[in-house]
């Protein structure tokens, strides 16, 4: 578009100049021409008044001359006629010019002077105040003698408005022309090249995706074969690696080598016959948000999408979520779809629309007031409303009805249901459908009966959930919490040696799958990365020899008013570190609408400016909170250059940052201190596990993981890395949908 516009400026402006030119050139030629042709004219009726008027001067008849005087100056643009003396005194002039005489003595004296010097006719245009005039002036004798001169007056306005037409015509001309030339050549570019290219991309990009296109028509060819037959060589021997990587996965499959991608892919095609994935969750892994006058995509702060997102871009499939980005709307498609990742996408994602209302109790009522802190054991009392409850119902139903839609005609369809927004929608789908394979894995952790029992619609809960064929969660020991809640709450045959709950027909398998991430992807240091520690820290101004670092939703559960006491009590303890230790928090505002997290924001500000305002000296401050939405290619340079990673969750699932800290230290340095309340610290053990209300505690891990010697910190590093390396997103997803695929289901 850009091009286009860079040409059309160029085109308009050449034009300007070109009209310009011409018009100049073609206004003094008529001016030249209107000019003469009055001095002629001029000449004319001077010569021949002067015949007339000459013989009569010495009868000094003036009653006569005054009739002949009037009598020509009526002529067209002629103002008047005036005769005078040699010496410039009037003797007579035409009716019309009488009063106008007093303002043009001036002009009078000077051509009577030229004439008696020149001793001939003399003529000039001039301007007088408003009018523009021809003065022409010839010599009248008497006796040979001149003795009087004839002056005739010439409006010459209307040369102005000639000239003055010219250019206005000229002005309209070239609007017209820029205005067709803008469109036709819009339009040619539009329909001989951009359109070519358009299609041309859209060509590339089937064959990068593996697909066969038909070939690329005569007309585009025209403008791009040759790029063409270049890029089907180049696809051909793309396609024939991928063949052979599809080959090798297969290969390492069968000798239970380390899970990728391909050899998931490999794996689920398999295991699911070849049929798509359905993944439902309420954040969706891609948001478009209005941005200026632009629209901006934007990955959104979430564990699970980081988790599940490498795993459909592998096995494709259809993600249906929420769609709730001030932009989703206008980038789907009539049946509300579109195709991701933007930039190359692999899978559909259906976005579902919430009304506001519906939504306000959905989500931030009875997901994130109630379960959400009912699950996490952090001292945050859930509020249960019977409003919020029944949106949540209505939503969930909303949900079932877009998947049931989406499975439509199919077979046994697989369905991955991701976490507490959806404990209902395993059963409400089985209900229509018992030929699906539909597993629910809970992101967060579950707690004791005792304290899931408060919750109002406990039995509704657990009812829903259990309509699933597997139920995972992340660890056994929220596995044992959920069978000990519905062995409290509900008449059901539980099975502990196999962990299958059963309830009216229905056998669903309670198993832990600890989820993690793409090692591989977050391992490489996003292309073009120049960056360096120190112009890392210029970027946002700041000054550190030492960095620790902490990369969160700004939640209550994340521990991150803790971290920041641990953070001064060892400024307090080991002053020697004050200037040259920084603690950078990159805190993404998460569920702002909710009062309990807009009271955590203050407190979290709050504390990080009382603690800044104690020790910060010359520059240096101990905290830099740095609160906004960081993409992931922001927070990579971060992770690369943290002395230490702080991960201090009250309650936490699993905690993918911890996971992502260690894979993106390629280099084997880094510390990791994690909280033991993290599902990621049953993994890490090599990491300092540390209770995250033991701010003491905390303070002396920041110290020794200063202090730790770099081999002793590669050792450690390399060991995670290994663990992370083996249990990726990949493996996890094997483990899940090999176990789903396994399920037994009623014939449809
Ligand atoms: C946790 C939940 C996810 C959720 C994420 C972000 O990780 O388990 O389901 O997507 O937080 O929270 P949000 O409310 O922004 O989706």
């Amino acid at each position: 578009m850009k091009m286009i516009l860079r040409l059309i400026v160029s085109l308009v402006f050449v034009i300007a100049c070109v009209v310009f030119t011409f018009s100049y050139w073609q206004a003094r030629q008529e001016e030249v021409r209107l000019k003469n042709e009055l001095e002629r004219r001029a000449s004319i009726i001077a010569d021949s008044l002067k015949l007339s008027v000459e013989p009569l001067l010495p009868a000094e008849d003036r009653k006569y001359l005054q009739r002949i005087v009037d009598k020509f100056s009526n002529r067209e643009r002629l103002v008047g006629i005036a005769v005078d003396d040699i010496q410039g005194h009037p003797v007579l002039a035409s009716l019309g010019l009488k009063p106008k005489l007093k303002e043009y003595p001036k002009v009078l004296a000077h051509n009577i002077q030229e004439v008696e010097r020149l001793n001939t006719e003399y003529g000039e245009f001039i301007s007088f105040g408003k009018d523009s005039l021809h003065a022409y002036s010839v010599p009248l004798a008497s006796n040979e003698k001149t003795t009087h001169v004839l002056t005739l007056f010439h409006d010459v306005a209307f040369i102005q408005e000639r000239v003055h037409r010219i250019w206005i015509n000229s002005f309209w001309r070239a609007l017209v022309q820029a205005l067709l030339i803008t469109l036709t050549t819009t339009f040619v570019i539009y329909l001989n090249v951009m359109k070519p290219i358009k299609k041309t991309t859209e060509w590339i990009k089937k064959i990068r995706r593996g697909e066969s296109p038909e070939k690329l028509d005569s007309k585009n060819e025209q403008l791009l074969g040759p790029l063409a037959r270049e890029i089907t060589k180049m696809a051909k021997s793309l396609e024939k690696a991928r063949i052979s990587a599809e080959e090798e996965a297969r290969l390492r499959y069968a000798t239970e080598s380390q899970w990728t991608s391909d050899r998931l892919k490999e794996f689920v095609r398999e295991k699911l016959h070849g049929k798509n994935l359905f993944v439902v969750s309420n954040r969706e892994p891609y948001m478009h948000i209005k941005k200026g006058n632009g629209i901006e995509c934007i990955i959104p702060a979430s564990g699970l999408v980081t988790a599940i997102e490498p795993i459909l871009k592998a096995c494709g499939g259809t993600w249906i979520a929420q769609g709730n980005g001030s932009a989703d709307r206008e980038t789907v498609d009539k049946d509300d779809k579109l195709q991701v990742p933007p930039e190359e996408p692999q899978y559909v994602l259906r976005r579902i629309w919430i009304e506001k209302e519906l939504d306000d109790g959905f989500y931030s009522g009875f997901s994130n007031e109630g379960i959400w802190p009912l699950c996490h054991i952090a001292h945050t009392r859930p509020i249960f409303r019977e409003n919020d409850w029944e949106a949540y119902q209505k939503v969930n139903k909303k949900f079932a009805a877009a998947v049931l839609e989406e499975i439509k005609g199919i077979d046994e369809p697989n369905i991955l249901i991701q976490d507490y927004h959806f404990a209902l929608l395993p059963s409400m789908i089985k209900a229509v459908r018992p030929d699906t394979r539909v597993a629910i894995f809970w992101h967060i952790p579950w707690p004791n009966p005792e304290s899931f029992g408060i919750c109002p619609w406990r039995q509704e809960v657990l009812k829903g959930m259990l309509g699933a064929d597997l139920i995972g969660f992340h660890t056994q020991f929220h596995c044992n919490n959920f069978i000990e809640t519905v062995d409290r709450f509900l008449e059901s045959r539980i099975d502990y040696e196999h962990f299958t709950v059963n309830r009216e027909g229905q056998t669903s398998w309670i198993k832990p799958f600890p989820i993690s991430i793409d090692f591989n992807s977050a391992n490489n240091y996003p292309a073009g990365a120049a960056e360096t520690k120190e112009t890392l820290l210029k970027k946002y101004n700041i000054q550190a020899e030492l960095i620790g670092l902490g990369v969160d939703r700004l939640d209550y559960t994340k521990g991150i008013v803790e971290r920041f006491r641990a953070v001064e009590l060892f400024l307090e303890r080991y002053p020697l570190y004050r200037g040259q230790f920084t603690f950078i928090e990159l805190a993404a505002p998460s569920r702002t609408i909710i009062t309990k997290y807009k009271e955590f924001v203050d407190e979290v500000v709050r504390e990080s400016e009382r603690i800044n305002a104690r020790f910060k000296n010359k520059g240096w401050q101990p905290i830099h909170l740095l609160m906004k939405h960081h993409s992931h290619a922001a927070i990579a340079p971060f992770y690369r250059y943290a002395d230490l990673c702080l991960v201090t969750s009250l309650h936490d699932g699993m905690n993918l940052v911890a996971k992502e800290y260690i894979a993106a230290r390629q280099d084997g340095a880094g510390t990791l201190i994690l909280s033991q309340f993290t599902g990621a610290s049953r993994e890490l053990k090599d990491a300092f596990i540390v209770n995250p209300y033991d701010v003491g505690q905390v303070a002396e891990a920041i110290r020794a993981a200063l202090e730790m010697p770099l081999p002793e910190q590669r050792d450690k590093m390399l060991r995670m890395r290994a663990v992370l390396k083996d249990k990726n997103i990949y493996r996890w997803a094997s483990m899940l949908i090999g176990e789903l695929a396994g399920v037994r289901v009623e014939k449809a």
